[in-house]
């Protein structure tokens, strides 16, 4: 079943001064793309449409580090909820990806913390991570999965960027559909930096030079 996802226009930001920024990001934004308390209404939702296509089965999340880190811990939460009826728990495991400098994946993907994967061996996965742009991580990540022996998987994702994908994967559950911009905020990086903004944001002139790497 498709979901509907929450598309958000390739113009739509609202306006930086109208939110609360740490003083340690303020200048460095230029606008919120999707503030945090859209973002939990939307997951509350998200975890529901989970639970409605995967049902009362045993399911193991799996969190992709460090970017999916508050959309898990938020997931986690409504899910719980969301199985409350239910007789079978959830497991989570969590796994560490790396791609990014500064504001471009660097097309070599690096998976660590695999060591614990042989726990997934016949399980059913669901895949959590923060956002997909040119599909590659998550790609190398299911194939990697596969190999180890896991069952089933589906993927969750906070973000799925509006560009063609360098390869296809399946985004069976996704919160918002966003334009393409490099973006910040709610455990998203820019050099492991704005991880802990609540807001997804963008970043302003200043902030991308005072974080950049070289
Ligand atoms: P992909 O392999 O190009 O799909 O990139 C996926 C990974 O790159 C994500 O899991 C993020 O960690 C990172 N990434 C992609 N786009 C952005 C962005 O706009 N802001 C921050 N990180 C991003
Ligand atoms: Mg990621």
């Amino acid at each position: 079943m498709a979901h509907t996802r929450a598309v958000i226009p390739d113009d739509f930001e609202l306006p930086v001064e109208a939110f609360d920024i740490p003083l340690c990001y303020q200048g460095d934004l230029s606008g919120v793309v999707i503030p945090e308390g859209l973002v939990r209404d939307r997951v509350r939702r998200l975890a529901k449409d989970i639970h409605a296509e995967i049902g009362n089965k045993p399911i193991a999340l799996l969190c992709v580090l460090k970017g999916s880190y508050k959309f898990f811990t938020a997931l986690v939460e409504e899910l719980t909820n969301a199985r409350s009826a239910c007789p079978e728990p959830m497991t989570v495991d969590f796994i560490r990806v790396k791609s990014y400098e500064d504001q471009s994946s660097t097309g070599q993907i690096q998976i660590m913390g695999l060591s614990n994967l042989d726990e997934l061996k016949g399980k059913s996965v669901l895949v959590v991570d923060d956002i997909s742009d040119t599909g590659r991580t998550l790609a190398k990540l299911l194939t990697t999965l596969k190999e180890t022996g896991v069952e089933k998987t589906w993927t969750a994702l906070l973000l799925s960027k509006r560009v063609k994908r360098v390869v296809d994967v399946p985004e069976d559950f996704v919160a918002f559909e966003i334009p393409d911009k490099f973006i910040v905020g709610y455990g998203l990086d820019y050099n492991q930096k704005f991880r802990d903004l609540g807001h997804i944001c963008v970043m302003s002139p200043s902030g991308i030079e005072k974080y950049k790497n070289n």
